[in-house]
């Protein structure tokens, strides 16, 4: 099963993938997971990948679709693989297939008026894990490897409200274009994580109510 995750920034692509990789056996493949590694590498691809997620905007179509046309042709793909944070428009969708056969597209949806908090107020560890303070009770470390959490870079007010602004004028419409191909899944994002898991997991059993 080879799936695109699609929501807003905030909307839990993250916080699913985790859950949805260890329940399906997929890969989690997230472009801005891939992007942060970049920068924290000091690589050419991180310091131009950087000039563009501190303003709230796309990394140039040309590098993301290199960077995950060749993630995907590596053998581990081959059991599955969620893409989170890509296509993140129009012409990455269309570029996505002409070299992957994508199954559903999982669209998390949550009203814009929550993500300003719930990204404002996430903490992340270098292991992966990711958190919100007001379930922290003041912990300032992982509760998985006790390292100490951060605060991503672009997690400030003026680069959320660019990324919302982007998300609405270029990533929205992949909503229609995968209802167009019969392949959209949409579930309410509102809830816990719990919550929102065990309503994709219903979703993806009955698939034949996708939108
Ligand atoms: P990326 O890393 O993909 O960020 P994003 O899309 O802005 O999404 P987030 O990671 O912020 O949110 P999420 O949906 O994963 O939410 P999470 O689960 O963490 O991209 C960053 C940048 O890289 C982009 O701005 C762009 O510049 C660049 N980029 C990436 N891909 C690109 C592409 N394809 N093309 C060009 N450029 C690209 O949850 C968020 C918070 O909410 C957490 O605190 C969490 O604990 C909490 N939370 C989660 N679920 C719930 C819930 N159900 N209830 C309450 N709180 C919850
Ligand atoms: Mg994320």
């Amino acid at each position: 099963m080879n799936v695109v995750l699609l929501g807003a920034p905030g909307a839990g692509k993250g916080t699913q993938a985790s859950m949805l990789a260890d329940k399906y056996n997929l890969l989690h493949i997230s472009t801005g997971d891939i992007f942060r590694a970049n920068i924290k590498g000091g690589t050419k691809i991180g310091k131009l990948a950087k000039s563009y997620i501190d303003k709230g905007q796309l990394v140039p179509d040309e590098v993301t679709c290199d960077i995950v046309k060749d993630r995907l042709a590596q053998k581990d793909t081959s059991c599955g693989y969620m893409l989170d944070g890509f296509p993140r428009n129009l012409f990455q969708a269309k570029e996505l297939d002409k070299f992957a056969s994508i199954d559903y597209c999982l669209n998390i949806d949550v009203p814009l008026g929550l993500l300003m908090d719930r990204i404002c107020g996430r903490r992340v560890c270098t292991c992966g894990e990711s958190y919100h303070v007001s379930t922290l009770g003041g912990a300032t470390t992982c509760l998985k490897c006790g390292k100490e959490l951060y605060q991503r870079a672009d997690d400030n007010p003026e680069t959320v409200g660019a990324r919302l602004k982007t998300y609405t004028q270029q990533t929205a419409p992949l909503i229609d274009y995968y209802k167009a191909q019969g392949k959209l899944i949409s579930v309410d994002g509102n809830g816990s994580p719990k919550e929102v898991f065990a309503r994709i997991c219903e979703a993806l059993k009955a698939p034949a109510n996708r939108i």
